[in-house]
């Protein structure tokens, strides 16, 4: 069959087959067409980059953030601390969290930021907290009042005034995050040096 306005063969040449008689002409494919075509062939390759390769966090992990931060905002609210809560805290990675900045501006001075203290660097003035050896109770409730009033004698100061409650319940959690449920307590005695009694009358 041949078409009534055949191109000219520069415009159009024939490709060499032919079926049955029917012969194509070689023509270049529209510049529409072929934009729609590369820009898919584009779109699928970011597409996929996108996310298989820099998804950002996936539903999984977003749910569990989420629900992590709820459980958070459930412990505010927690009518009498104890030690199976604060355990529970100090799986929570939002408490954990908030515990790791309050400790990092207001406890590394001491207790250094890997909480090793004196282990870590004898010039330390703060103890270990991360082994099993503990002065002064290493239940979670035990920590927990260690924090708030502190060990004033022994350079430790009274926390509980200066950070509140939930403050403290969130550094508890912190120091528990390093430590495993039902691991032993070892009972230990305090070698830090005592901090003198302030005289009456001398100006601080
Ligand atoms: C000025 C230094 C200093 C700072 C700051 C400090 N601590 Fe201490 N901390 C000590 C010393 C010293 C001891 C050891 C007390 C003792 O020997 O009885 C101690 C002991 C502890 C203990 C008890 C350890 C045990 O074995 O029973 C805990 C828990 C603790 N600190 C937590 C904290 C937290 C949490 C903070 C921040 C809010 C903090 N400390 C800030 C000096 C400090």
């Amino acid at each position: 069959m041949t078409p009534n306005n055949p191109p000219s063969p520069a415009e159009a040449p024939l490709r060499p087959h032919s079926f049955d008689g029917i012969q194509e002409y070689d023509k270049r494919l529209p510049n529409w067409w072929l934009l729609t075509f590369y820009g898919a062939i584009v779109f699928g390759i970011v597409c996929w980059l996108r996310t298989q390769h820099f998804a950002g966090p996936d539903d999984a992990a977003q749910l569990r953030a989420e629900l992590a931060r709820i459980e958070a905002a459930k412990f505010a609210s927690v009518s009498s601390l104890d030690d199976a809560t604060l355990w529970k805290m100090s799986r929570n990675p939002v408490v954990v969290a908030s515990g790791r900045a309050t400790f990092s501006t207001t406890c590394v001075g001491c207790h250094l930021a890997s909480l090793r203290g004196k282990d870590e660097n004898p010039q330390a003035i703060g103890v270990n907290l991360t082994d099993q050896i503990w002065i002064h109770g290493g239940r979670p409730m035990e920590i927990n009042s260690t924090i708030n009033t502190g060990v004033p004698a022994k350079g430790m100061p009274t926390w509980g005034p200066i950070l509140g409650p939930k403050k403290i319940t969130e550094l508890v959690a912190y120091v528990l995050s390093y430590h495993q449920e039902g691991e032993p307590v070892i009972a230990a005695p305090s070698t830090a040096p005592a901090v003198p009694a302030p005289v009456a009358g001398t100006p601080k």
